[in-house]
């Protein structure tokens, strides 16, 4: 390699930055934990980097790719989603970007499991019943009683990788599934799963026979014990199906009095203000959040009302946040690999240089 290639990450990316720095790359890395002012993104890539590596907290947009015109040719994105980058900007600007998509899949859809199960079987009230030295007696029912999942109806609402992932785990636990996407529908996958399920039933696996199938959105809503999100979020003109606000009051209305919602896609995708509504008015059961409108979650969210305190989980957008998935250097385990070998494939011009070609770039509408 005869250029050394300036880079400046937004955020220590862990020892993935090792491997960038072995190839004789010059890289900086913003030091602190929280994400630097875009002034400062501003500056670095103005001071003329070749790459730019981001998370999903920094906003990238016109205004980071003129100060990058001539200089930065890729932004290495750590997540699979990409909000935070405008698309329609960067194509303009001809600056590929990349993400970690499929890294995280199954990472995320266990944790969106996990916390429904903790959500449903209450586990958070009654692990602080016991640390709190509330625990008198062992009773029938008192002093309160969680839903099984087991057996239940969950709708899957978006059914890209991580929305099938789940639908993967869901199916494990004898659930029913109702599917629904705005965009796409996987049929084969769905019927590859009605046959696991039906396999389980004639082994003995499973006693009752559980279903999927893809319905609209109010079927799903309306049926459903479980709605748990896994769209990306689109806002309004960017595409004929966004999906910011999709869970709003008229939709949370449209649930069941005994259901609860799960979403660890992004915050945006659900009214916080509606859903706070619905779980003080008891329109739902509960809620269970990974993922928030602003993060971190504001002092003054109505969701962290005491009065809903039982039954609504708050994570700190965590889904994706295990060993292997974030940090692992293989490109094929880790969010880090990935990134990186993103960066490289663009800088070092793999696959002939040809930027359709390479895996990891998002925005190669931009290139043909
Ligand atoms: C996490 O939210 C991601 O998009 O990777």
């Amino acid at each position: 390699m005869s250029k050394t290639f300036r880079v400046f990450a937004t955020c220590d990316i862990g020892p993935s930055i090792d491997l960038l720095r072995k190839r004789g790359y010059d890289v900086e890395v913003y030091p602190q934990p929280e994400a630097p002012p875009k002034s400062l993104i501003i500056q670095k890539v103005k001071s003329g980097i070749d790459g730019l590596i981001t998370t999903l907290r920094d906003p990238i947009d016109a205004e980071v790719f003129e100060a990058g015109k001539g200089s930065l040719k890729v932004v290495a994105q750590i997540a699979v989603g990409f909000d935070n980058i405008n698309r329609a900007d960067a194509n303009r600007y001809q600056i590929p970007f990349t993400n970690t998509a499929e890294v995280l899949t199954e990472a995320t859809a266990e944790f969106a499991f996990f916390m429904l199960g903790a959500l449903a079987r209450r586990m958070w009230t009654a692990e602080h019943l016991t640390r709190e030295n509330q625990w008198g007696y062992w009773h029938p029912y008192l002093p309160f009683l969680g839903n099984e999942v087991t057996g239940k109806t969950i709708a899957i609402i978006g059914t890209g990788r991580i929305g099938l992932a789940m639908i993967k785990k869901c199916a494990g636990f004898d659930m029913n599934i109702l599917c629904y996407d705005p965009a796409y529908q996987n049929k084969e996958f769905v019927t590859a799963i009605q046959d696991t399920m039906d396999l389980r039933v004639a082994r003995g696996i499973s006693k009752e026979k559980n279903w999927i199938k893809y319905v609209p959105l109010n079927d799903a809503l309306a049926q459903a014990d479980f709605v748990s999100v896994h769209v990306p979020l689109i806002r309004e003109g960017e595409s004929s199906t966004p999906t910011y606000h999709l869970f709003n009051e008229q939709s949370l209305r449209k649930m069941k009095s005994s259901a609860f919602l799960v979403n660890t896609s992004r915050g945006p995708v659900v009214d916080e203000n509606a859903l706070a509504k619905a779980l003080r008015e008891k329109w739902i059961a509960g809620a269970a959040l990974d993922v928030y409108e602003k993060e971190p979650l504001p002092a003054n969210s109505p969701l962290r009302d005491p009065a809903i305190e039982d039954r609504c989980r708050l994570l700190p957008h965590f889904a994706s946040a295990a060993e292997i998935t974030r940090l692992s250097n293989d490109p094929n385990k880790g969010m880090a690999g990935r990134c990186v070998q993103g960066l490289i494939d663009v800088l070092e011009g793999n696959y002939e240089g040809d930027v359709t070609k390479m895996p990891y770039v998002v925005n190669k509408e931009a290139f043909v």
